[in-house]
């Protein structure tokens, strides 16, 4: 399964099978985040076989079974931090969804006193990634009508179309898809247009835009790493 057909095929799943994380596969996700670490400057941190942050009540009202693995998705403060996370955070989702393993954002539904992760006091734990082999394999979601999720004149060049079109196989948080693409010439901003969680999910459709359009066809008029650095 290459990266587009892992955007295809992803669906939030949120019951697990007791099937554990083959030693392997979990050597690769470590790979990866740590490639993740270092280039964003992030501690994001993978823990498996650790059912307590999804024990309590709060994870079962969120509808969670059996999940035993997850990703904690931690950096330092900033002004860029979630869209940070939600960009790298997705890179991660879609390396999982290739090694055959299913994945649900959680910025909700489970216990952050439980949780693991290491987080020092100038860092925040933004939300968390479930992970597993899930008893199915979700379904697609709705999707807002293309048209509303972003702005052009002219012609949509196709490139721009592939683009907007991974952008809508994203996770959003509550499937809200608060984002909106503008197009000028061969330049694009991405922005959120509110409501919880949105720029984690900015980060989260930013990769995905540049996953579909090709990053050779155009350029970020609001890049993200560019504004971190500032
Ligand atoms: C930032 C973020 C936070 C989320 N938090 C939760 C959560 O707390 N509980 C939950 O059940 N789903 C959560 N989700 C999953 C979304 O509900 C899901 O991605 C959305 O409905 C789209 O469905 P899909 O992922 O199957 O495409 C979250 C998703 C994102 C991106």
């Amino acid at each position: 399964m290459d990266i587009l057909q892992a955007m295809q095929a992803r669906h939030s799943v949120r019951k697990y099978t007791a099937q554990k994380i083959e030693p392997e596969k979990v050597q690769a996700l470590q790979e990866e985040i740590a490639a993740c670490n270092q280039e964003a400057d992030l501690r994001i941190q993978l823990f498996t076989e650790a059912p307590e942050a999804f024990g309590s009540l709060l994870a079962h009202y969120g509808l969670f079974h059996g999940v035993q693995n997850y990703i904690a998705l931690v950096g330092k403060e900033s002004a860029s931090l979630e869209e940070k996370v939600g960009y790298y955070g997705e890179r991660l989702v879609l390396k999982a969804q290739m090694l055959g393993l299913n994945t649900c954002w959680v910025a909700a539904s489970f216990s952050r006193r439980k949780c693991k992760a290491e987080i020092a006091a100038d860092e925040k734990l933004v939300c968390v990634i479930a992970l597993g082999y899930g008893t199915n394999q979700g379904r697609p979601h709705r999707n807002k009508p293309l048209e509303s999720l972003c702005r052009y004149e002219g012609e949509i060049p196709t490139w721009f179309l592939r683009g907007m079109e991974a952008a809508m196989l994203a996770p959003t948080a509550i499937n809200q898809q608060k984002f909106r693409f503008h197009l000028h010439g061969d330049q694009v901003r991405a922005e959120a247009t509110g409501g919880p969680y949105s720029l984690v999910d900015l980060g989260i459709v930013r990769y995905h835009f540049e996953l579909g359009a090709g990053q050779e066809n155009f350029s970020w008029e609001n890049p993200l790493l560019r504004r971190h650095k500032q």
